[in-house]
């Protein structure tokens, strides 16, 4: 009984570190090491699609799509011109944008 606990434990934090390890990893990957920023659209295909499909930022206030992006850019790898080039798209393109 006591075993068996310890393997179900075991392999819940199995999935748990593979789940993490899997969108680290992709993470770690897609790092862009040139300070070159191209428009804010594309980084926000390439960096926002992760881990769910790419939001349309058209259904969101800009409240909402700042709040996520502050929430889960570094999560993506943006660097801070990376995520302020991805702002700006949001900022434009929100459903409330200008
Ligand atoms: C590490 C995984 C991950 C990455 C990378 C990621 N997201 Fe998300 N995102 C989530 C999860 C999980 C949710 C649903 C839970 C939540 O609302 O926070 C979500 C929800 C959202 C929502 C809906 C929020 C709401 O209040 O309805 C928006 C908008 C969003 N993400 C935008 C982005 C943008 C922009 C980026 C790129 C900077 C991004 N996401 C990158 C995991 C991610």
């Amino acid at each position: 009984m006591k075993a068996s606990t310890q393997r179900s434990v075991a392999a819940l934090a199995a999935f748990v570190l593979v789940m993490i390890g899997g969108c680290v990893s992709e993470t770690a990957q897609r790092t862009v090491s040139a300070e070159i920023v191209p428009d804010g659209g594309q980084i926000y295909k390439m960096r926002c699609a992760m881990c769910h499909t790419l939001r349309d930022p058209k259904r969101y206030d800009f409240a909402t799509l700042d709040r996520a992006l502050d929430k889960y850019a570094w999560r993506a790898g943006c660097n801070n011109s990376e995520k302020a080039g991805i702002r700006d798209y949001l900022r434009a393109n929100a459903a409330d944008g200008n």
